[in-house]
C-alpha cells in the first residue's frame, strides 16, 4: 500500500508513521529526516538545506523530489510506503504522481493549539530519528530506543514553528483539496492519545 501521511507540524505524523511501518512492514520515507541526516552528515545537500531548515522554509521542489524519485525507486519499496511530510506542495503532488500510484493520503486534522503544545514538549533523537513528548519519557535526554542523546529541534522554537504554520497553510494545505478531488482523501481526527489516533488510522486502513 503507497500511503501520504498530511498534515500540520506537529499533527503527529512522524509519531503515526514509525507505528505504521512496525505494523505494516514497508518503509517510512520521511523527507525532514532525510534532510536531517544530511545536515548532521554536513553534505553538500546539508550544507545546502542548512539556512531553510533552520527557517522552517521548504526545500526547493526539483531537489526534494528528486531524493524522493530516488528513494521509492529502492527495493524496499516494491510492496509499499508511507510517506511522511512529502508532498508538501502541488508541483510535489503532481511530480509524485507522475511516477507512483497513490492509494490514499491520510489527513491528521488537529488544532494550532495541540500543534503548539506539543511541538514545544519534542524531543528527537538525531542517531535514530526517534521522535517523543517530554511528558512521556522517564529520562529527559536518553533515547528509550537506542540511548542516543536526545534533542530539541533547532526548528521547535516558538517564532520558527509560526513560520512553519504560515508554510504549511500556504503550500501544503491545497493538497486537501487536492487529493479529496482525486477521491483519495482521508481525515483522521489526530486529537487525543497516540493509541487513539493510531487505532483511528488502522480502521481507515481496514476499510
Ligand atoms: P519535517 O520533519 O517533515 O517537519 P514537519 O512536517 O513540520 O513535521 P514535524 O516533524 O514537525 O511534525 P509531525 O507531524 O511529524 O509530528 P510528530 O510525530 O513529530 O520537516 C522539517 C523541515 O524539512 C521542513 O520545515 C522543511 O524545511 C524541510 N522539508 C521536509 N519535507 C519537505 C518537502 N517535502 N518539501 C520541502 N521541504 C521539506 O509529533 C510532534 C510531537 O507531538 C512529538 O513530541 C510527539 O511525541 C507528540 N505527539 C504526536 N502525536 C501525539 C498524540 N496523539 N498525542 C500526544 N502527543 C503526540
Amino acid at each position: 500500500m503507497n500511503i501520504i501521511l498530511l498534515g500540520a507540524p506537529g499533527s503527529g505524523k512522524g509519531t503515526m508513521a514509525q507505528k505504521l511501518t512496525s505494523e505494516l512492514k514497508i518503509p517510512q520515507i520521511s523527507t525532514g529526516d532525510i534532510f536531517r541526516k544530511n545536515l548532521k552528515e554536513e553534505t553538500p545537500l546539508g550544507l545546502q538545506i542548512k539556512d531553510i531548515l533552520a527557517s522552517g522554509g521548504l526545500v526547493p521542489d526539483e531537489i526534494t523530489i528528486q531524493i524522493v524519485k530516488n528513494r521509492l525507486a529502492e527495493a524496499d519499496c516494491a510492496n509499499g510506503y508511507i510517506l511522511d511530510g512529502f508532498p508538501r506542495s502541488i508541483a510535489q503532488a503532481e511530480a509524485l504522481d507522475a511516477f507512483q500510484n497513490i492509494d490514499c493520503a491520510i489527513n491528521l486534522d488537529v488544532d494550532k493549539e495541540t500543534v503548539v503544545k506539543r511541538l514545544s514538549g519534542r524531543r528527537f533523537c538525531p542517531d535514530c530519528s526517534g521522535t517523543f513528548h517530554i511528558s512521556t519519557l522517564t529520562h529527559a535526554t536518553k533515547c528509550p530506543n537506542c540511548s542516543g542523546k536526545l534533542i530539541i529541534r533547532p526548528d521547535d522554537s516558538e517564532a520558527t514553528v509560526r513560520d512553519r504554520l504560515k508554510v504549511y497553510e500556504e503550500n501544503t494545505f491545497p493538497l486537501i483539496e487536492y487529493y479529496r478531488s482525486r477521491g483519495k482523501l482521508v481525515t483522521v481526527n489526530g486529537s487525543g492519545t497516540v493509541e487513539e489516533v493510531y487505532e483511528r488510522i488502522v480502521q481507515v486502513l481496514h476499510r
